[in-house]
């Protein structure tokens, strides 16, 4: 089910260069299913900035009631959201989206899970879910540089973690593609989450690997109606197009062109 609730901020902070970890508190939570799903966030009362933000989920704890979204604090919006105080209200519409398939992989097998900057949040909870049934992940995360790195710590708890850096001030220097060659033998799966660019690297660089890729698309409406995320599929698929928001955000490798 979807819903639009106004949801308590119980922390924010920035944990890199204006990357900020927001936890908000509310009964949407409940409906939160698949890791990959994201929030649409309306960032102030006023009808300035009027659209949504897309944010994917972080992380997930029903218990509590709390979930945790990592975003880049970037143009009017986001720089808005991110002053918003413990206490504090958010409009939550969500959860939206399908999410990463969880029964891709089976106890003991190794899978690769791979980000690219603010691609690399949704691969948190994946990693978690993954590592509770005995799948055992394998990160490879990729950033610009050392200032706006985050999680390493996190994802390392989970399973063995590579970090890229463009500039190469922190880990390999490169891009995610630049690693895989010594890692990806021992898989046969992978998820990831990123810039287009990346996704269709990865592609080319995985043909015989099963993938599924999770898309950053701009977004309008986030629930199927106003067209502005349609993308075009190959032909290995029935459909001419499809809508990352309500299909997507992720789909089987070799689904979306790109
Ligand atoms: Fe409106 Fe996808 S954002 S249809």
């Amino acid at each position: 089910m979807i819903r639009q609730e106004r949801m308590r901020v119980v922390k924010h902070k920035e944990i890199a260069h204006n990357i900020f970890e927001l936890t908000l508190i509310g009964q949407l939570v409940h409906d939160m299913k698949n890791p990959g799903q994201f929030v649409h966030i309306r960032v102030s009362d006023s009808y300035e900035p009027l659209l949504r933000r897309p944010i994917s989920i972080t992380s997930i704890d029903r218990e509590t009631l709390e979930f945790t979204m990592i975003y880049r604090a970037e143009g009017r919006g986001t720089t808005i959201l991110s002053q918003a105080k413990p206490g504090q209200e958010v409009d939550v519409l969500g959860p939206l989206g399908n999410g990463f398939p969880l029964d891709q992989a089976s106890d003991g097998e190794h899978v690769l899970l791979i980000g690219g900057g603010i691609g690399v949040p949704p691969l948190y909870e994946l990693s978690k879910r993954l590592v509770d049934v005995g799948v055992k992940p394998i990160h490879i995360l990729g950033f610009q540089s050392a200032d706006v790195v985050f999680y390493e710590n996190e994802f390392r708890e989970l399973g063995e973690t590579h970090i890229v850096t463009v500039d190469g001030s922190l880990g390999h220097q490169g891009f995610v593609t630049n690693v895989l060659d010594s890692i990806a033998e021992e898989v046969s799966t992978y998820y990831a989450c990123g810039p287009t660019a990346m996704l269709g690297a990865l592609q080319n660089a995985l043909p015989d690997t099963k993938g599924f890729l999770s898309y950053e698309e701009r977004m309008g409406c986030g629930l199927g109606a106003c067209f502005a995320c349609v993308c075009k599929t190959t032909e290995a698929v029935e459909v001419d197009y499809v809508k990352v928001c309500s299909d997507g955000p992720v789909f089987p490798a070799g689904v979306v062109q790109l």
